[in-house]
């Protein structure tokens, strides 16, 4: 649509004597179709034409004729409608689709400016949860839709794998571990040691002495402590990376929180020295009262380190060595107050940059599936999660389509895209409950609907084969139309889910995109149309296959050729 909001401002420009950019900033979608394809509100040139608006309009109306562009110029009001040439609409929508192909959308609106996204980072010697698989994937959508706008992301893992926790996972295993159960199944059987210390560590009081003293420890470098947390440590890493392969995630750091232990001090100096720490009752902590926040915690009483004071030295170093202009944090809304902590103290000691951090928050997920239900007191696997789409979509697949070659990868890919996109399509902030009815319904708004378009206009390209030409020019029915224009917004919706930190907006287009196609299919043939009209619709359909190609990719969900 670019083409035809340039050729307003020449038109304008020629006609009114308007400023070209003035114009752009100007220029209004209008509600309805009936009004045209844009709307130019004459109300400003009202002081320096000295006439009511409805009146310039109506002149100007008069004077610009019809032209390529445009098929009609009309006023309404005190508006001065545009009514695109619709051949070339669709010719120019089209052919920007299939020349750009892969990169159509991609923009370099970004270039040069670096996005740090901090995504996923579960906490190690625990089962990578269902909470965890909101952040991976959110994360992962944003560094590609960031990408896809020419920045240069780096994506981090912020690993939980340090704290006082893991004192008290070491004396728990030194105490019932068993070697055998930890080499078979090492999340299972630390997640039974950890619930069966908090559980007697209520009547045992003793109990959490000595996970503080094995912290103490781990702290100070003892070869028992370090060795444990060491293997503790990869044998997570093991786990979350199948899990990570399963979703296509991928990070350009793993910066855990052990990573910053020798730092630490030094954030705690400069943190002094800004005058900003004070001691309460023996431990040191950053007063927020001034922005309405409790205070900041960055060392206990006992002299060991907090969360926070992690994410502080974290936040410094990421500046430092990324030089970074944005910093987003993907981590559940329940942490919204450490956040504004975090960067309320990054502000108090003098940085501008604290200004370009951001809290990515989401909501919950609760399953109704019985099967799957936290309600029930147990945790949820994610990779059960996983496997279960997967399987569930496999049946789906067998029955619809019982002859389709490699069903197995088909599976898998509209399993996995099934529950991205579940989660991608909800505006993130809210909770999603989790249905698999729904999300696997290949007529609804998920990703398997989506998939099932793209294979059935693959399905049709095959069919047609090889064709040369085609004009798009003729595609001038309301549903080819509705298709071509729904094309033109892919590259936008892109940057408003950049903008916003959203990659539903990307989702939802896609539904849109699939919708308006297969309301074209139902209305219009392609294969048995007459040959010029049919080359035509082949190259439209060819055109939405490739979009919805790139909006998937985007959400790190493939696109199988046919299921
Ligand atoms: N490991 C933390 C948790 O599971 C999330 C870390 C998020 N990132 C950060 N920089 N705080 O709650």
């Amino acid at each position: 649509m670019q083409q035809f909001k340039e050729e307003i401002g020449r038109l304008l420009s020629v006609h009114a004597g308007l400023d070209e950019a003035q114009v752009f900033a100007d220029l209004e979608v209008p509600p309805s179709p009936e009004l045209g394809d844009f709307a130019f509100p004459c109300f400003k040139l009202a002081k320096s034409f000295r006439m009511a608006p409805p009146r310039i309009a109506a002149d100007l109306a008069q004077k610009i004729p019809p032209g390529s562009f445009f098929e009609r110029v009309e006023a309404k009001g005190p508006y001065l409608n545009f009514f695109c040439n619709r051949g070339l609409l669709a010719a120019l929508a089209i052919r920007a689709v299939l020349t750009e192909k892969e990169n159509y959308g991609r923009r370099e609106s970004g270039r040069g400016r670096t996005v740090v996204i901090d995504y996923s980072s579960p906490n190690i010697a625990k089962p990578f949860g269902i909470g965890h698989l909101r952040s991976t994937i959110i994360g992962q959508a944003l560094y590609r839709i960031f990408s896809a706008l020419g920045y240069h992301c780096v994506g981090i893992n912020h690993l939980g794998d340090w704290g006082t926790q893991f004192g008290k996972m070491i004396a728990a295993y030194l105490r019932w571990g068993e070697e055998a159960s930890l080499s078979a199944d090492p999340i299972r059987h630390l997640y039974d040691l950890y619930v069966r210390f908090h559980s007697e560590a209520e009547t045992d009081q003793a109990l959490e002495d000595e996970g503080r003293a094995w912290f103490k420890k781990l702290e100070d470098g003892d070869e028992t402590a370090r060795s444990l947390w060491q293997r503790f440590r990869d044998l997570s890493l093991l786990d979350f990376r199948r899990v990570y392969k399963m979703l296509g995630v991928e990070f350009d750091a793993y910066q855990g929180e052990s990573f910053y232990n020798e730092m630490l001090d030094d954030t705690i100096r400069l943190i002094e020295e800004a005058g900003l720490a004070r001691l309460s009752e023996g431990a040191l902590i950053v007063d927020l009262e001034d922005e309405g926040l409790p205070p900041c915690l960055l060392r206990k009483q006992d002299g060991a380190t907090l969360y926070a004071t992690r994410d502080l030295c974290a936040a410094i170093w990421r500046q430092h060595t990324y030089r970074f202009d944005l910093a987003l944090y993907v981590v559940g809304a329940d942490q919204a107050l450490h956040f504004r902590q975090l960067f309320a103290v990054l502000k108090k000691l003098g940085y501008s940059w604290a200004e370009n951090c951001h809290h990515v928050p989401f909501g919950l997920i609760r399953f109704r599936d019985g099967k799957m239900s936290t309600r029930q007191g147990k945790l949820v696997f994610l990779e059960d999660v996983l496997n279960r789409a997967v399987e569930l979509a496999g049946a789906i697949i067998s029955e619809k389509n019982p002859g389709l070659s490699d069903k197995e990868t088909v599976a898998r890919q509209v399993g996995t895209g099934a529950i991205i996109f579940g989660d991608l399509y909800n505006d993130r902030v809210k909770d999603i409950e989790f249905d698999w009815d729904k999300v696997l319904d290949f007529s609804g708004e998920t990703a398997p609907y989506i998939q099932y378009s793209h294979a059935r206009i693959c399905s049709i390209l095959r069919k047609a084969g090889k064709f040369d030409g085609g004009d798009p020019s003729l595609l001038l029915l309301e549903e080819e139309q509705a298709v071509a224009r729904t094309l033109t917004r892919f590259p936008e919706a892109i940057e408003r889910a950049a903008e916003t930190y959203r990659p539903s907006v990307v989702a939802r287009y896609l539904v849109d995109l699939a919708r308006e196609f297969n309301r074209f299919y139902h209305q219009c043939p392609v294969l048995q149309a007459q040959e010029d009209v049919k080359k035509a619709r082949l190259l439209l359909i060819d055109a939405v296959r490739q979009v919805l190609v790139n909006g998937l990719c985007l959400l790190g969900i493939a696109a199988p050729e046919e299921m």
